[in-house]
Order: C-alpha cells, then structure tokens, then sequence
C-alpha cells in the first residue's frame, strides 16, 4: 500500500465541470478590448489582407462591429484612425472631424456599455510614417510632446474612456495628464504603452494602419526585445508622470514581462496581443496545422496566467463567443 502515491494530481483533473472548478485563471469577456481601424467615408469596408476577419471600417460600419462586441461582453474597443491626408507634422491627429473622434461620437451615441480606447500616436498621421515631428531623420521627442497632448484633447472632446499613448517619446504621459487636466479632463484615465517593443510582430499592423516609416525604423525610441529590467523604468516612470493603467506589447512573446510588471505595480496591467500574434496563429489554423480555436483561448489564457487584467486582442469578439459556449 505504502508504495501507492499518496498525492496524485490526476484526481483534479476527472471531469470538465471539475478542472474548470480548480483553474487558477479564468478569461472574462469584460477584459478584452477589441482594436478597430478606422477611415474617412461611408460604406467602406476595406479587409486587411494579413488579418483574417479585420477590416478598415468607415464609421457607419464600425458600428455594427462596436456593437456585435458589446453584445457579446467584450469590455472596449481601442480606435486607430487612417486620415484622409497626411502631413509632415501629422496634423490630422487633433482634428475634431478625423475618423476617430467621429467615431469616438457615433459609439457613445449609438453603443451601450462598452468603453472607447483612443490609441495616440503620430505614425498614421505623419507623411514619413514616423511616430513624431522628425529633426533630420529622428523623432524629436519634445517638439512631440505638445502634438499628443493636443490629440489626446481631440479624442477626450469626443468623449473617449481611455487614453492609451504608443508612441513611446519620454515624458508623453505627463504632457498628455498636463494638456487634460487644464482643459478640465481631469477624471479621464490614461492607459500608457509603458513596455512597447520595437517588434517584428507589428507587420500586419502597419498595413492595416498604413503606418509604415518611409525609412528607418523605431528602435531609437520603442524597447529593444532583450531588456526586461529596462520595462520596469518605464513602468515606474509612467507612473510617477500619471498613468493609471500600463501596458506590455506585444503580449505572447514577452510574458516574463508582463509577470515583472504584475509583481511590481497595484494598477491594471494590460497586455496587446498584436496583429503578428494573432496573424500567426490564423496562418497555421488555416492551413490545419494547429486548432485556432483551442490556441485562440489558450494564448488568452496564458496572457491572463502571466497577470494581465486586460487584454488588447484581434480575437476578442470571438473569443468572448467562445467563452459563453464553455
Ligand atoms: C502605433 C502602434 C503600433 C501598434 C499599435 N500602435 C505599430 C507600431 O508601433 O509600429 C501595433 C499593434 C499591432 O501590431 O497589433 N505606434
Ligand atoms: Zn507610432
């Protein structure tokens, strides 16, 4: 008798009903966020080649999009905007009447119970692709500062929920905190890209955004992959400067990240689990190499197992499907 295990894990694991009742992690529609792309016009729905599913949307057909989400729980959708024009200094990113603020508006009319995320960054709206004004043939990282400030404005007028600066220049967060509180946005949160890093993962992104540099890359200004200590600084000062949530991008890749994070700070933890990720993941599904629907909630879950509260998912309509079915 004595050579029997006295433990045996296998007696935890008999049932479904019962491994769902010992999971240490469960996924929650309320924490997904759906990312959206946004362009000028009416009736336009352009699919993103490299994205299976995803399409640029104009507003009147976003909004079908916003609310087959909400009605399924997903807890936000997080608006990136293709302009009609583009300019050296990225002008198109304050204006009131630019896709995402009009979209920002017709969600909050027409949408109930689901927040809005506005994304800042100049790269969409720049001419050179490039996250900022360029001094030569690099971001001039304080002559940026007051452009995101002034577009975070743009997007809290529409009436936003969240402000999620990737851009990645120091000292964003507190010029955009500065730029909401005097304008008397002082209840409105701020959710910062503190770990971005300068990712292969982004490919299919910047077709969808149509945000590529014309030269060059952002390696003087994202994170570069081998550093994790270096996250916990930027962590750190984006919250000395006002973040109230932080975020780890991309996700699937960089989880020992997003479990440094946890362990170190109280506010929300957000992962993105960018367009590469989620590229990858339908490439092999589609060709039956994998079963996409088993990998979509596992690499959900094992964002959510590293400590993220929130995640920035391509699958997060489907997703939050998938769990009603559970
Ligand atoms: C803009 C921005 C990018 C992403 C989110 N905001 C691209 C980039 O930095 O080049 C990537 C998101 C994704 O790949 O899904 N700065
Ligand atoms: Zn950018």
């Amino acid at each position: 008798m004595s050579e029997l295990p006295t433990r045996r894990s296998r007696r935890l694991r008999q049932s479904a009903i019962l491994r769902r009742q010992v999971a240490e992690t469960r996924l929650h529609p309320a924490s997904f966020v759906l990312p959206l792309f946004v362009v000028p016009g009416r009736g336009v729905a352009n699919p993103i080649k490299s994205m299976p599913g995803h399409s640029q949307l104009s507003v009147d057909e976003l909004i079908p999009v916003v609310k087959e989400a909400a009605s399924v729980g997903v807890g936000g959708v997080i608006l990136f905007g293709i302009p009609a024009d583009k300019d050296e200094v990225g002008s198109g990113a304050w204006d009131p009447n630019g896709p995402v603020p009009e979209a920002i508006r017709a969600i909050k009319d027409e949408v109930e119970d689901i927040t809005v995320w506005a994304d800042v960054c100049m790269c969409e709206y720049t001419s050179h692709g490039h996250c900022g004004v360029l001094k030569g043939d690099s971001v001039d990282n304080d002559e940026t500062l007051p452009l995101l400030a002034r577009a975070s404005n743009a997007y809290a007028e529409a009436g936003a929920d969240v402000i999620a600066p990737s851009d990645m220049m120091d000292g964003r967060v507190a010029a955009i905190r500065d730029g909401l509180d005097e304008a008397g946005y002082t209840e409105l949160a701020i959710c910062s890209y503190s770990a971005k890093y300068a990712s292969a993962y982004y490919g299919p992104f910047r077709d969808a955004a149509e945000s590529a540099p014309a030269f060059g890359d952002r390696r003087t200004h994202q994170m570069d992959p081998p550093n994790v200590r270096e996250a916990l600084v930027e962590v750190s000062l984006d919250l000395a400067e006002g973040a109230d949530m932080v975020m780890v991008k991309p996700a699937g890749p960089y989880l020992d990240v997003i479990s440094a994070v946890r362990s170190r700070v109280d506010v929300p933890v957000v992962a993105y689990q960018v367009s590469g990720e989620f590229s990858m993941i339908e490439a092999a599904a589609a060709n039956g190499w994998v079963d996409g629907e088993r990998v979509m909630l596992e690499s959900l879950t094992a964002i959510a197992r590293a400590g993220a509260g929130i995640t920035l998912t391509y699958f997060a309509t489907r997703a939050a499907r998938a769990l009603a079915e559970v």
